[in-house]
Parts: C-alpha cells; structure tokens; sequence
C-alpha cells in the first residue's frame, strides 16, 4: 500500500482561521484541525500573521505533509493571487497580493483562491456532488452567500452568484443565514426568500444538481423540504470541513502540475 498523499488545507474565514493536514485521496483530515479566532478587524498583515500560526501549529503537531503546498481558501474573488473584492472583510484586502504574501508568512508556497470554490471542490469531489456530471452548483449560506460552479466536475472560478439581485437587493443581505439571524426569521419566512433565490439561481444555470453548504446546512431538514424547485436540491455532506480539504486537494493538484 502506498503512503498517503496529504496536504496542508487552510480556510480563511470572518471568525475563525482554521486548517489540518487532508489526505486528499481519501477527501478526510489525517489530524484534528487547528483554530485561531480571525484577528478583530481582519486587516491584512493581521490575517496573513495569524495564518502562518495556524499552519505553523499544523506542521509541528504532524503528520508531517507529503505537498510542499498550502492550500487557502479565503472569502473573496481571487485573481492570480490577488484578493479584488471584500464584500464581508476588510477593505484593505482589494488589490492585496494575498497569496504572495501568505507564501512569504506561512514559508511554503500557497495557492489561493475563493473560499465557496475550494468547499465546492470538496463536495463534488467527495460529497454531495460526487460523480454528478453535467451543471452543479454549490451554495454555501453563511455571513455571506458563496457559490460554485462545476461544469463535469471542473470548476469555473468566482462565480458569486451572493450577489444576485434578490428583491431588489444584494441577495445575499436577504437570503445568507446571517440575514435570518439578523432579522430573527422562522424558518418558512426565511425558505420563502430561498425559493426566490433558488428560483433566479436556476432559471438563469439550469443545473443539473444544487448542493447547499454552510453552517446552517446541518439544519437542512428545516428549510430545504420547504423549496420547490425543478432540480434536485440536496444539503452538504462534508460541512465544517468542506473548506479545509478542497482547499488541501488544490495544493495538491497544483504541486502535481508544477512537477509535470
Ligand atoms: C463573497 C464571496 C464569498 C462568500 C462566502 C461573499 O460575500 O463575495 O467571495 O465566497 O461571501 O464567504
């Protein structure tokens, strides 16, 4: 039996930066994960600090990672390492060299690329999306609302399908979790703001499968049954650790072509 091949996955997120050694064969953590609460603000220099901690307390609790490479996601769009939005984080992440500057703090390379992509990249590869072909998207409801989208399981980055118009508004302040919470909604109320929002989402994709991904996906049961929509429309399966190993299966296949 060969040995694992495993890789350092970090997700970078509003309140917590977490990350674990993945065996992204097998699409699980090889070690518990580790958690440092997002510094206050969440300006650059401040993240980038407390992620290079976070892998740094990774590497040293071993195993000890076969790919040089680590693998972040982060909750904006990404361009070739660059951070160009920051719909729900600090400003001064627009235009910042968000993965060079990891790869200087963390002291291994980096791959960087949006947040909802890299957990959508688990799904498909290791959950809910598993061998679907054709159209998928993954949702994820959150403080924001993140979204993937999968054309035969190759992904089609920064999609942020959060930001439709959805009653005249930014979607995503109507329809992410952080807006049921907010605003107190029973869960009905809420899953009527989801049917509209489902409904845009597939009107405009016609997709073969919609995964929803989230905190809140393990409470499924509450508004899912609730929809009614024309596509199968099913909940996360990997949750919480959706984003850690995604984004550890990206270093991977990036460590793979640069040997190539
Ligand atoms: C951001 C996306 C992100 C999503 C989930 C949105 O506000 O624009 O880039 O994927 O939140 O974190």
């Amino acid at each position: 039996m060969s040995a694992a091949r495993l890789a350092v996955g970090l997700d970078i997120g509003g309140s917590g930066i977490k990350a674990a050694v993945v065996d992204v064969e097998a699409g699980e953590l090889a070690a518990e994960r580790v958690r440092i609460p997002t510094p206050e603000g969440g300006k650059p220099d401040e993240v980038v600090l407390v992620a290079s901690a976070v892998v740094a307390k990774v590497v040293l609790s071993g195993p000890t990672p076969t790919v040089d490479t680590v693998g972040v996601g982060f909750p904006a769009v990404v361009h070739h390492g660059v951070t160009t939005t920051a719909a729900n984080v600090h400003e001064d992440w627009i235009g910042a060299p968000a993965r060079d500057m990891l790869t200087a703090a963390v002291e291994r390379p980096c791959v960087l690329a949006n947040d909802a992509d890299v957990a959508g990249l688990a799904e498909v590869r290791f959950g809910a999306g598993r061998d679907v072909s054709g159209v998928v998207v993954v949702t994820t409801l959150g403080t924001g609302i993140g979204s993937a989208l999968f054309v035969d399981g190759v992904l089609v980055p920064n999609t942020e399908f959060g930001h439709l118009e959805l009653d005249g508004e930014d979607a995503e302040s109507r329809a992410a979790d952080s807006a049921r919470e907010r605003e107190d909604l029973s869960w009905k109320d809420w899953a009527k703001r989801l049917q509209r929002y489902y409904s845009q989402l597939e009107l405009l994709l016609q997709p073969d499968l919609i995964i929803v991904g989230g905190g809140v996906s393990k409470k499924h049961d509450k508004f899912l049954p609730l929809l009614e929509l024309g596509t199968t429309i099913v909940p996360a399966e990997l949750r919480n650790e959706a984003g850690i190993i995604g984004a550890a299966v990206m270093a991977a296949e990036s460590d793979t072509k640069d040997q190539t």
